[in-house]
This record gives C-alpha cells, structure tokens and sequence, in this order.
C-alpha cells in the first residue's frame, strides 16, 4: 500500500511540472539527461526508498522523478555549492541574479574574476550567483576550467538569456529542503545505499574511441580507473539489493565490463560536442541490476 502511494505522489508530481513547466534542471550541464527522460522512464523502478543520484550534475532525473527523500553527490565544489546556496539562501540569489547583465564586456570580467585575488573574499551566494550568470551566458551552457581550475568558456551571443528564473529556484529551493547535498566522490554512495534505495549513476562516459576525449567537469579527468571502481560500488551495491541503474558509452569496454547485467541500448542526441560533426543521435547504454 505504501509503494502504491508513492508512486501515486510522483505522478502527480510529475503532473504539476508538465502544468507549470518547472521544476527544471537549472543550469545546463555537459551530458545531461533531459532529452533522454522519455528513454529512461521505463527503467525506473517501480517503487524504492531513497533516491541516490552520485553523479548528479544537472540532476535531470532527479527534476523529473522529484522523489521524497533523496541524496545528491558531485564532486564539482562549485556545482555543489550552487545546490547548497539554492537550499539556504535562495532569496539573497536571487537577488545578485538580478544584478547580471548579458554583455560580453561584462561577461569576461564576471569570467576571469577567478584568476584575481579579490576572488577569495567572495562569499559562497556570490560564487553560486556567478556560476549560474555564466552558464546561462557562456557558449553552449559549458562547464569547463583550465589546468589552474579558471573557468574558460567564451561569451555565448545569446538573445535574452534567462539567469534568473525566480519560479524556477524558489520551487528547488523548496524541493532541495528534503534533500542532502554532498560535495565529494561517487564511492560515498557505499555509506548511504540501503537495499530498496535506488541508485542513478550518470558518470562521466567511457570514450567512444581513443581519441575521442570527453568534457573535462572538473580539473581531473574520469578514466578506465574510474570506471573499474565504479564498477566495483555497483556490484557492492548489488550485493545489498540496491537497485542500480546506469547510463554509459555503448563501446566494448563497458559491454565486456557490465556482461552479467541487464544492458539496453538507447539513441541519445547529443548536444554539447565541440566538435559540430559529431554531434546528432548515437547510441548509449542503461544498465541495469534488476
Ligand atoms: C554526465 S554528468 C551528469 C549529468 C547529469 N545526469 C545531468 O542530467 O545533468 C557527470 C557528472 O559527474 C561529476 N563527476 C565527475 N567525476 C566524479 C566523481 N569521481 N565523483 C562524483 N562526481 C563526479 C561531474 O562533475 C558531472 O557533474
């Protein structure tokens, strides 16, 4: 009777977002799921606990599922603390928000602030302020720092683009109330999985090719290192009846890796690629445990 209620409760839930349009993920982020939403569905379970979503970027399942209880991981500090500021401080946000201007002069002071001093003294609302300005007006809604960690995205040359969504945030800032925020890695998933949670993992994807490299998030890289340890939380997991659900590169490497799963191969368009050519529908694996 218990899981029949929840389930009830997403759907209105989901309902209420078709209506109103939000929640929405708010920022843009290399990789994310939005336009994949309708390909995912089928695999959600359809009942858990807690919803765990360790790689949580743009977090757009997390928006679409909106569960009751849930625990969001990136190891992005700058990413986590835009989450944290929407959680605590959402009308002092806003407030800065409104400040910005799109102007490409403006732009690149607002951008290049992190290789000055000053930088230090900003407080956490400015930062977060900062990085939802930058993402809305960089090019593609990037995220990208270079070796020194300074974001480096160009100006986007949009129209009227909308950093400050102010229905959209005071709804997260209600839903994120519910929910803990951890700046850190994907393995602190292990202290917190309990059997009926529900784990999404969206890492950063094995490359297609050898030489195709993908987006750097943060200053280091996710490597076929990375993909064995994660390979080794999910059959932890496994072990305690979580239920696990993965999306990754459909390439041998990961085929060969998740042989004893259950693997679905998906057509997933995709958006940000520096490389205008590759960009259109290729296809991606769900991965999943159950
Ligand atoms: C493909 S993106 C997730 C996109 C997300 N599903 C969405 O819809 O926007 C991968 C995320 O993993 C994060 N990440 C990279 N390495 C990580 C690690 N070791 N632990 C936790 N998060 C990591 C990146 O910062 C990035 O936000």
């Amino acid at each position: 009777m218990q899981n029949i209620d929840k389930k009830k409760i997403r759907l209105e839930n989901r309902k209420y977002k078709k209506i109103t349009g939000v929640p929405h993920p708010f920022l843009k982020w290399a990789g994310g799921k939005r336009q994949l939403m309708s390909q995912i569905d089928p695999f959600i379970p359809e009942n858990f606990d807690n919803y765990i979503e360790p790689f949580v970027g743009g977090g757009a399942l997390f928006f679409y599922l909106l569960p009751d209880k849930a625990i969001l991981i990136d190891n992005n500090p700058v990413l986590v603390n835009a989450y944290q500021v929407i959680k605590n401080n959402v009308d002092e946000l806003i407030e800065l928000l409104k400040q910005h201007v799109n102007d490409e002069k403006y732009y690149y002071k607002i951008r290049n602030i992190d290789r000055e001093e000053e930088f230090q003294e900003w407080t956490l609302i400015e930062r977060a302020s900062r990085i939802i300005y930058l993402n809305r007006c960089c090019y593609n809604g990037l995220f990208r720092v270079n070796s020194k960690g300074f974001f480096n995205v160009p100006f986007g040359r949009y129209k009227n683009p909308n950093f400050c969504n102010e229905k959209n945030l005071r709804i997260i800032h209600q839903i994120l109330q519910n929910v803990k925020l951890i700046h850190g890695s994907f393995e602190l998933c292990i202290d917190f999985a309990k059997k009926n949670d529900f784990v999404y993992f969206d890492p950063p994807y094995s490359p297609l090719s050898k030489t195709a490299n993908f987006t750097s998030y943060t200053k280091e890289n996710f490597d076929e290192k990375d993909q064995l340890k994660l390979k080794f939380v999910i059959d932890k997991l496994s072990k305690r009846r979580v239920k696990v659900l993965l999306s990754n590169s459909n390439n041998d490497f990961i085929l060969k890796l998740y042989e004893n799963y259950h693997i679905e191969i998906v057509k997933a368009k995709r958006a940000i690629n520096s490389n205008p050519c590759k960009r259109g529908n290729i296809k991606e694996v769900l991965i999943t445990n159950y």
